[in-house]
């Protein structure tokens, strides 16, 4: 049974259609990827599974319970996390207080502490920076205080938008292999990303949006060695 499924999303703003009869499937323990140009629609294809963007029409099943339209505070508490691609941190907050607000819904207060321990203990960048306003970190703590943010309500499924972008080498590096890490725990992964190499490469399976529409789907590795997918819709070079 998949984790979550997408059937035949059409969605946009208003009455303008951006993304166009995409479908999608994630099982668990999955890092699923979906890449593609700019403006190809990657961000409005996760806004609109989590109601954030208009959905025209398709279906979105959440262990194979029907969550069409739902809220985005409702998708929060069945188990979707959400890592926005901008403004995915409250920055006049500490970093301590962007993790509890992670946890606004919960009510179990010894869950969220015992949390918010085993986040310090995951990212050791936050535990040095609990009382530091969440604007003064760098581009790769503020991924990674983002990514804690949305762990601490706990979800089964963790949707990211483009958590790599602008980020050094080595600081995307680090965010990468912290996402591989909760993948490994158990949180499976839908994950919107520029950078197509990282993403494909660890990619259990891919969708290639463009101009919203998938024009290809198929095992990560194998995206990214068909040679004519690479020129005409990966902006990238023929060989691997
Ligand atoms: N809030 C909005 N209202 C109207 N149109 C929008 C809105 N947000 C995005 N668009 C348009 O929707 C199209 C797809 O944008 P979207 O942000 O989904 O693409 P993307 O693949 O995420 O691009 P990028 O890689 O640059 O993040 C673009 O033409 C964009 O101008
Ligand atoms: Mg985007």
């Amino acid at each position: 049974m998949p984790l979550f499924e997408a059937k035949n999303i059409c969605a946009g703003y208003g009455d303008v259609m951006i993304v166009n009869d995409v479908s999608l499937s994630v099982s668990n323990g999955d890092l699923v990827a979906i890449v593609g140009p700019n403006g190809s629609g990657k961000s409005t294809l996760l806004k609109s599974l989590l109601g954030l963007a208009h959905l025209f029409s398709g279906q979105v099943l959440y262990r194979e319970r029907d969550i069409t339209r739902i809220a985005p505070w409702q998708a929060v508490e069945v188990g979707l996390g959400y890592v926005p691609q901008v403004n995915n941190v409250f920055t006049n907050l500490t970093v301590n207080e962007n993790l509890e607000m992670g946890a606004y819904h919960r009510h179990d207060k010894a869950g969220i502490r015992s949390d918010l321990e085993e986040m310090y203990q995951r990212f050791p960048e936050l535990a040095a920076r609990k009382k530091a306003r969440a604007e003064t970190l760098s581009g790769g703590e503020r991924q990674l205080l983002a990514i804690a943010r949305a762990m601490m309500a706990r979800p089964r499924l963790l949707l990211l938008d483009e958590p790599l972008a602008f980020l050094s080498p080595k600081a995307s590096e680090v965010v990468l292999n912290r996402l591989l890490q909760i993948q490994a725990e158990g949180t499976s992964l839908l994950l919107v990303e520029q950078n197509t190499i990282k993403a494909l490469q660890n990619a259990s399976y891919g969708y290639i949006l463009n101009e919203g529409r998938c024009v290809m789907e198929g095992k990560g590795p194998q995206l990214l060695a068909d040679g004519s997918l690479r020129e005409r819709f990966l902006g990238l070079g023929k060989e691997v």
